[in-house]
């Protein structure tokens, strides 16, 4: 593996989920692969489980990582090719990136979605310029359009709570969650697109009218906007929020109540509840589902680790 950016940089879905589920098993089996390797780990947003997880897993293969909060602690960065630079912005990313490369041996970059301009967020303009000008591999800590971790993880929890019984796919449903401000599409995007290309599992999307998502990411998925539907005989329900992409940004008049509660969930196979954290609760998540026996919420975060885990042993691996 070169690069960590999306689902297409991950070879054999499968195979990547077995190397995490080995190393959970033995987390310091490979602590010579990652000796004298550092890692910078590059923040333009906030993150909890991100960070600290990509630090535990590159310390398990040996590796040093330095964490480096650039939206709080750095210059303010310029990425306009030609930019005449007499505005907030301190320092060009074509000359830092190249200092970074310089200092590490891996990147991971976690960049947010500007939800003004959809054609720069989805041409992911801001980590495709570090991918260019850094020289060294990149992993995504997520960007504009796509959280490969989190996706990864989220494969790894599903495939650790099978096989069902009486069942040789899962039914997952991805369930649009309401929210007080507009979020990014990537989650739900990055889910649909590894879901997909997984193909191990009955896939729906329910969403409000208005939020569908790109095309490009659900593809041939079942998208419905009745939500009781879409949850008879789910196995596993992922709730988040995200804002339009149609009306790129926007929230949205909603009709009907979208918030899950224990009684929506009663139609379900006894599904598993996901969640990327963090979650507002009582607004995207109820506490009586967050608090239930059926989330595997944490166990999905603890997840982190090994995933970042698999997905830097297969870049180690290919540097040396
Ligand atoms: N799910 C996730 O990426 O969490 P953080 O934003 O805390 O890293």
């Amino acid at each position: 593996m070169k690069n960590f950016l999306s689902v297409k940089d991950a070879g054999n879905i499968d195979s990547l989920i077995k190397t995490a589920l080995d190393l959970k098993k033995n987390p310091l089996s490979n602590q010579s692969l990652g000796k004298g390797k550092r890692i910078g780990l590059l923040f333009l947003n906030p993150s909890m489980r991100t960070r600290l997880s990509t630090q535990i897993a590159a310390q398990n293969l040996g590796m040093e990582a330095i964490v480096f909060n650039a939206s709080q602690e750095g210059w303010s960065f310029e990425f306009e090719e030609g930019a005449i630079m007499n505005g907030s912005t301190a320092e060009h990313v074509k000359d830092a990136a190249p200092i970074l490369g310089n200092y590490f041996d891996i990147l991971g970059v976690r960049t947010f979605p500007s939800l003004k301009n959809r054609e720069e967020d989805y041409a992911e303009k801001i980590l495709h310029q570090f991918v260019k000008y850094c020289g060294i591999p990149v992993i995504s800590l997520e960007s504009a359009t796509v959280h490969p971790l989190q996706s990864l993880t989220d494969l790894i929890t599903i495939s650790e709570n099978l096989p069902l019984k009486n069942k040789t796919k899962p039914k997952v449903v991805l369930t649009w969650a309401p929210h007080v401000k507009p979020l990014p599409q990537c989650v739900a995007n990055s889910f649909s697109e590894w879901v997909n290309t997984w193909k191990h599992t009955d896939f729906v999307i329910a969403n409000p009218k208005g939020y569908n998502l790109d095309k490009n990411f659900t593809k041939d998925a079942t998208i419905t906007d009745d939500q009781e539907e879409a949850l008879k005989d789910a196995d596993f329900v992922y709730v988040k929020n995200w804002s339009s992409f149609e009306d790129y940004g926007r929230i949205l008049p909603v009709e009907n109540d979208w918030l899950l509660c224990e009684k929506k969930l009663q139609v379900t196979n006894n599904a598993k509840i996901m969640h990327c954290l963090p979650v507002r609760r009582n607004v995207e998540l109820s506490d009586e589902i967050l608090d239930s026996k059926n989330s595997i919420i944490t166990e999905e975060a603890g997840n982190r680790v090994w995933a970042a885990q698999a997905v830097l042993s297969s870049i180690l691996n290919s540097l040396s």
